[in-house]
């Protein structure tokens, strides 16, 4: 039988230091339970939110893996056994499965849904197709309300789910201040996806360009909290709304972000402060909004892979999306 290899959480790690706190594991796959489908994962999907489940924080929206549970996170592949009548082998799938090269899940605990096969690259349903993309679209649309004309601050902007955003929005007619670490990321930003304006949180006096923005920023579509947090609230309009979509800042510690300094602006500038969190819609069985698939089989919507190959390789590119390395989706290919 095909040997297994998966990563084990053996402890909590330390800031950016994931190597000695996972280890790669090889076993013999234990026979299928009733109901379970074993998938042979073509890509897994490195997302920041994952960084939560490796702490013991029990506060956070799910609660924290046992230390010797197998790293979870979001696989693309095809069933290879299945023991649940909804799926067959050779569908192509997506859920939450683990960081290994046989995902064996439960599907309606995983979220497993089966994918459009047409795709030309499958690695789309991580990307312009993925849940990032429909994070962003709930964020701008539902949660931030914001209309052509306005101006939208995003934060991680060039990751996989601000790149969503900044575009979303641009798409939206709004005008989008993207804010990301780094020269190159900025220039991206600019030149590829055209944003109004792009910041650099760790050179620019962030707080004050963005308190030079006519108007006020009607909407913030905040990846980060911590500090930017603080440097957009008194740049807010009157009336504007914030959608909590992540806080990056704080994943690595045991300990929550400090609350904003400047919480006095929600009162001062009226504003709206709604998190907001996409597992959710899955649990609600909605779909895939139709325009954002359009936007991504017309080509409206881009998405730029920062792709890993390996199993062995997974630490590596966790790293670089949790220290800023990326541009885009933080992927691995596992499968050869
Ligand atoms: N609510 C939901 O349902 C939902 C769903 C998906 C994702 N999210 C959230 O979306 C955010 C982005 O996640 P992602 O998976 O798409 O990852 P990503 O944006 O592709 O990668 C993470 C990015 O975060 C930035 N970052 C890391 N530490 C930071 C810090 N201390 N200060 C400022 N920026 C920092 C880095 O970019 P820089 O170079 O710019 O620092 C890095 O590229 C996360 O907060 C995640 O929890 C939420």
């Amino acid at each position: 039988m095909t040997r297994n290899h998966y990563w084990r959480l053996d402890q909590h790690p330390v800031g950016h230091d994931f190597a000695s706190a996972l280890s790669l594991q090889e076993e013999t796959p234990a026979p299928l339970a009733e109901g379970e489908v074993r998938i042979a994962v073509d890509y897994l999907s490195m997302d920041a939110g994952t960084r939560l489940w490796m702490t013991g924080r029990t506060d956070g929206y799910q609660p924290p893996l046992p230390l010797g549970a197998r790293m979870v996170g979001l696989v693309l592949g095809r069933v290879v056994e299945s023991r649940d009548a909804a799926f067959a082998v050779g569908d192509l799938v997506r859920g939450f499965g683990q960081w290994a090269t046989l995902a064996t899940v439960v599907p309606a605990m995983a979220g497993l849904e089966k994918l459009d096969d047409s795709v030309p690259d499958i690695r789309q349903h991580f990307g312009t197709l993925g849940l990032n993309a429909w994070t962003a679209y709930i964020g701008v649309v539902d949660v931030a309300q914001l209309l052509a004309g306005q101006w939208l601050a995003v934060s991680a902007a060039a990751g996989s789910t601000g790149l969503m955003a900044c575009q979303i929005a641009r798409q939206l007619g709004a005008k989008v201040v993207a804010i990301a670490g780094g020269e190159r990321k900025c220039r991206y930003l600019r030149e590829e996806l055209g944003v109004d304006l792009a910041l650099d949180y760790r050179k620019d006096d962030v707080a004050a360009r963005l308190q030079a923005i006519d108007g006020g920023l009607s909407a913030y579509f905040d990846n980060v909290g911590g500090p930017l947090l603080d440097a957009v609230l008194p740049a807010m309009a009157h009336y504007g709304r914030i959608a909590i979509c992540g806080m990056v800042a704080g994943y690595d510690g045991d300990r929550p972000l400090p609350g904003p300094a400047r919480f006095d602006q929600i009162l001062m500038r009226r504003l709206r402060v709604e998190g907001f969190f996409i597992p959710d819609n899955l649990a609600r069985g909605e779909s895939f909004p139709q325009v954002l698939r359009d936007w991504a089989m017309d080509g409206t919507l881009t998405m730029p892979f920062d792709q890993s190959e390996g199993i062995e390789q997974v630490l590596t590119a966790y790293g670089r999306m949790m220290s800023g390395a990326n541009i885009g989706k933080t992927i691995v290919k596992v499968s050869a």
